[in-house]
Formats: C-alpha cells, sequence, structure tokens
C-alpha cells in the first residue's frame, strides 16, 4: 500500500452494486470507506437489507484496505461521523459514491401510503444530500480537488415516472436535482458530481422490484432494457468506478444511463 492511493467512499457498500463498486475499486488500487446501515430483517420494507455480516464480508476482501462503518445514511449526525471516521484511517478523501438505496410501491400515488414517501425520501434523497454535506467539504479540501468527484447512483426512476412507483420516482428525481445543483455550486473547484443510472441489476433490490410487480422472475424486469438480459453488478460497478477516476470529471451534472438502453 502506498500513502498515495486514492480513496473513495461508498455508501449502501454491504451487497448489491455498492458491495461490487467496492470490490471494483480494491481491484483497481483504491482504499475504501464501506458504509451501511445494515438493518438486515429490520428494514421496515417489503424486503431485508443487508446485514452486519454482510458488511464483514465486504471488509474481508482486503482488511488494510477497507474501513468498513455501519452508519444511516438517513441520519445527518450517523453520516457525518461514519465520514470523519473514515477518513482519519486514511487521511484523504477523493471520491464518493453514495449507492444507498430502498424501493417500495406497488400502488398508484394516490393508494400509496405517505409514509412510503417518507422512507423513500429519507434514504434515496436525504440520504445523497447529507452524504455531499459531509464529503464535498472533505473533497474541497484535497491538495488538488480537480481530480475529486461525487457520484450518486439513481435510476431510470430519476428521469421518468415508473408505474406505481411514485415515492420512488419522486425520491429519485430528488437525488438527481442534488447532483445536478451539486455541480452548479462546484464550478470553479474541479470536485465534479454525476450521476449514474443503473437498468435492472441482478441485486436483491431488482428481485423486492419484481415482488411489487408480481413477477417470480427479476429477468422479466430486463425487456424493458435493449440488451434483453440483466445488469451484473460488476457492469455496474465498472462505470461507476470510471466516474470516480480522475477521467470522469468529463461527466459533469449528467446522468450516465448505464442501462444497457433502457426502451421503457
Ligand atoms: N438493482 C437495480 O436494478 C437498480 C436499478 C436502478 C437503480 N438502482 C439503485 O442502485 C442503488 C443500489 O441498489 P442495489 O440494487 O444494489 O440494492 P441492494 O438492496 O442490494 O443494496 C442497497 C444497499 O443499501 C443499503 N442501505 C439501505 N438503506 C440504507 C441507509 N439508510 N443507510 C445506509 N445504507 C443503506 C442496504 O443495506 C444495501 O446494502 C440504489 O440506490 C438503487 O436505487 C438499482
Amino acid at each position: 500500500m502506498t500513502g498515495t492511493e486514492r480513496v473513495v467512499l461508498v455508501t449502501g457498500a454491504a451487497r448489491g452494486i455498492g458491495a461490487a463498486t467496492v470490490a471494483e475499486l480494491l481491484d483497481t488500487g483504491h482504499r475504501v470507506i464501506a458504509i451501511d446501515s445494515c438493518r438486515g430483517a429490520d428494514s421496515g420494507l417489503s424486503y431485508p437489507l443487508a446485514t452486519r455480516e454482510d458488511l464483514a464480508a465486504v471488509a474481508r476482501l482486503d482488511p488494510a484496505r477497507v474501513e468498513a462503518i455501519e452508519a444511516d445514511v438517513a441520519d445527518e449526525a450517523s453520516v457525518r461521523q461514519a465520514v470523519a471516521a473514515g477518513v482519519d484511517r486514511f487521511g484523504r478523501l477523493d471520491a464518493v459514491v453514495a449507492a444507498a438505496g430502498v424501493i417500495a410501491g406497488g400502488a398508484p400515488l394516490w393508494e400509496t401510503p405517505v409514509e412510503d414517501l417518507q422512507t423513500q425520501w429519507s434514504v434515496n434523497a436525504l440520504g445523497v444530500w447529507h452524504t455531499a454535506a459531509a464529503c464535498v467539504p472533505v473533497l474541497l479540501a484535497q491538495p488538488d480537488p480537480s481530480d475529486c468527484r461525487f457520484v450518486a447512483v439513481v435510476s431510470a426512476a430519476g428521469s421518468r415516472g415508473l408505474f406505481h412507483l411514485a415515492a420512488y420516482n419522486a425520491s429519485k428525481h430528488a437525488a438527481l436535482g442534488i447532483i445536478r445543483g451539486l455541480a452548479a455550486d462546484l464550478v470553479g473547484t474541479g470536485v465534479t458530481a454525476v450521476a449514474v443510472s443503473p437498468g435492472s441489476t441482478d441485486t436483491a433490490m431488482l428481485a423486492a422490484t419484481a415482488g411489487i410487480y408480481g413477477l417470480t422472475d427479476p429477468a422479466e424486469l430486463a425487456e424493458s432494457q435493449l440488451i434483453k438480459r440483466t445488469i451484473e453488478p460488476a457492469e455496474m460497478a465498472a462505470t461507476i468506478a470510471f466516474c470516480c477516476s480522475p477521467a470522469g470529471g468529463v461527466l459533469n451534472g449528467s446522468v450516465v444511463a448505464a442501462d444497457g438502453g433502457f426502451s421503457g
């Protein structure tokens, strides 16, 4: 390990796209601050979230280069503490991936309990906000912020209205708005901000989404993408890792549609 290895903070890091992103970043010589709420079965959703054991397994990929921290992105103080602890261990921060997210739905807006909106708003929108608010000042304080990146994992639901997912749509539109506003506020600093919009990617959330739609096979959701197959988390991670790189700075204030061609 050298003292100059880039450090990336990843939320939602215990499994799925977040965990694959940690693995990809480790493979490409980064150190990683891996954050997850580890709520497990106590998620309040129709599906369990990741567990402490999931996060521990990610840490075991390379204990010398992973700082795993249990924290809830919906809780501003929790995020600030986690960011401070991670930066304290590695002494720098070069990029951030806000991948933590939850989904709920299955009914039209007017039949959706407002609690569904509050839950998804608190993680998918406020979670990105809190992560940016805690991390961007650290990025700006780096010796050369021009190689620093902020990446949020959004969704086609951030740009379109997906059927029976009104609250998820609202929260992901907000996440995209946060990225657009952040990119505008960062002009002249060198730090850039971008949203990545995954297509149907083979994770627990995709299985939960299939459940919301009453589908038995999550692969059916891939019918709406031109490649006609689900995307592997590792494929999504490769795109996200590029967005974290110095070269990723050309992707600024925009949405990277990593969706195999979303056809609606
Ligand atoms: N899988 C897909 O097809 C798909 C498509 C579009 C967008 N996305 C987005 O990609 C991101 C990753 O989703 P995934 O498919 O890997 O799902 P996933 O459920 O496998 O992983 C999400 C992770 O976020 C964590 N998390 C949830 N709430 C949290 C909180 N409050 N604080 C900290 N961590 C929390 C979970 O424990 C879990 O480890 C999400 O933002 C999701 O909306 C996924």
